[in-house]
């Protein structure tokens, strides 16, 4: 029976997971979007549910599956809905994971029909989405936050930045610089960078295998936490 439930080392825990790209709307027919697949956040929603875990997984606008049926999809379009959708769950769970690519900026006003092209120069006014991470850092209790971070230049120190303005435990630095890695690709190259700036580099591998690495950290704080 032990050896059951070792298997299911997530069992009894919530995790609250976000994925995809967001779509922000410029008017009826285009959008503000990104090359995010999905395939990172799938993969962690999948394995989570599959170690025992309850899975919320908050998705943006992809073509990917859960293959574990257990996990509980919300489907959202736009960065505010992916907020509204997150604070709806966040103070139910124990731990939260935010893979989503979110837009940082939007239209400032959506038009309500097609815009035609009728100048030759069109440009469209910005303004700052809400951060959705930063907003669940700010209201955690008890919850174990991780973060994902982009970075292309000094990405170790912009990573670290991250994990303190946003009040995160972990964040999972994703290199671009590697050639396997990022956007529309089925392998990962990440950095583990804890609250006390502990730095640990991951070797190049699948997506499914991060996930695996990122859950891991999770079991762990678990199972530090009922010592
Ligand atoms: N994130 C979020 N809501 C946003 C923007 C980002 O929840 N509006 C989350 C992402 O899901 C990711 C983390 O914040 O886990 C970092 O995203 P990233 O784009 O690397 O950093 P930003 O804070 O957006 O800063 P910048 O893009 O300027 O580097
Ligand atoms: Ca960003």
């Amino acid at each position: 029976e032990a050896d059951l439930e070792s298997k299911l080392p997530l069992k009894g825990k919530k995790i609250l997971i976000t994925a995809g790209p967001t779509y922000e709307a410029i008017d009826p027919v285009r959008f503000i979007g990104n090359h995010s697949s999905g395939k990172m956040g799938f993969d962690i929603a999948n394995e989570a549910a599959n170690l025992g875990a309850a899975v919320i997984l908050v998705s943006g606008p992809t073509y990917f599956k859960v293959k574990n049926s257990s996990v509980k999809v919300i489907n959202v379009i736009s960065a505010q809905e992916m907020y509204d959708a997150c604070h709806l769950h966040f103070n139910d769970v124990d731990a939260a994971i935010a893979a989503a690519a979110v837009a940082d900026y939007r239209p400032k006003v959506v038009a309500l029909q097609k815009i035609k092209k009728v100048s030759d120069d069109f440009s469209i006014e910005l303004e700052k989405t809400k951060d959705i991470l930063s907003s669940l850092g700010a209201i955690k209790k008890n919850q174990f936050l991780i973060g994902f971070a982009l970075e292309t230049e000094n990405e170790i120190e912009n990573a670290k930045l991250k994990i303190q303005k946003k009040n995160l435990d972990l964040i999972v630095l994703n290199s671009l610089q590697d050639e396997g890695a990022g956007f529309k690709k089925d392998t990962n190259k990440v950095t583990f960078i804890d609250k006390d700036f502990k730095i640990e580099p991951m070797e190049l591998k699948s997506k499914e295998s991060v996930a695996v690495d990122i859950l891991n950290k999770v079991i762990l704080h678990f199972s530090n936490d009922e010592d």
